[in-house]
């Protein structure tokens, strides 16, 4: 890619800003002052990068990928209200970055959240046509039996909606607490399910993306980077 834009994808600043950071002898990658931002760079390759002496960590590619345990209390947002946003739990040398959230999780909700700068990854992960599986665990207020896990996979038809959505899977790991499955990502959509089914859930957890496993070793407010194979196993579910 070319410098200019790696430069960008870095979160280095906009288009405008990193041109004067190249034209002014500020780059240097492996040790040697680059100033023209349209020759090549292979991001893979970089090994050092200092802006005007300053050693930057790079973002290893020019799409980055990461999950996040999302903790209560945090929105999925870059302008939140009432919570800080999600965003906050990065390093600043990553505020600059466009980062996006892959859906969104709820202030409350807790689990499993991808990031990334990737539009096109985002889209498919995200568009009810490429249906990717996100499961749930919903602990409610009160207890649930084997009807009401039918209701949820009966469909049910939120107000805002011309059609139902239906859970794909439900399962009752005990009476107080539901596995659920859906492949789409509306509004509340799981609170909203078991609202209108007559439970109210008082803690909600995202277990699974796609193909993608919330890690045991995560803790919440941690992220990490996804490896090859997540990511390559991702892709593949929503190609
Ligand atoms: N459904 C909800 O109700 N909330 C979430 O955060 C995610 C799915």
């Amino acid at each position: 890619m070319q410098l200019l834009k790696y430069l960008q994808a870095q979160g280095l600043g906009s288009r405008k800003q990193c041109q004067w950071l190249i034209d002014n002898d500020c780059v240097a990658v492996n040790g040697e002052i680059r100033n023209d931002g349209k020759s090549e760079i292979d991001p893979a390759e970089v090994r050092t990068l200092h802006i005007d002496g300053e050693a930057v960590q790079a973002v290893p590619q020019p799409y980055f990928y990461i999950v996040l345990n999302k903790p209560a209390d945090y929105e999925t947002s870059h302008k939140p209200r009432d919570y800080p946003s999600v965003f906050s739990l990065f390093p600043d040398h990553m505020r600059n970055i466009d980062m996006q959230a892959v859906g969104r999780l709820d202030a409350g909700t807790t689990g499993v959240l991808l990031i990334t700068n990737d539009g096109q990854f985002n889209h498919r992960m995200t568009s009810p046509k490429y249906k990717a599986a996100k499961l749930y665990r919903a602990d409610l207020k009160h207890p649930a039996d084997e009807t009401f896990c039918q209701s949820l996979k009966n469909g049910v038809l939120l107000h805002d909606d011309d059609e139902t959505v239906q859970a794909a899977e439900v399962v009752l790991e005990n009476p107080h607490t539901l596995l659920l499955t859906i492949t789409e990502g509306k509004y509340h959509q799981v609170k909203r399910m078991v609202a209108y089914c007559g439970k109210e859930v008082v803690d909600l957890q995202r277990l699974t993306m796609g193909t993608l496993v919330l890690d045991e070793n995560l803790k919440r407010g941690e992220w990490r980077r996804l490896t090859q194979e997540e990511l390559e196993a991702l892709l593949a579910s929503v190609a």
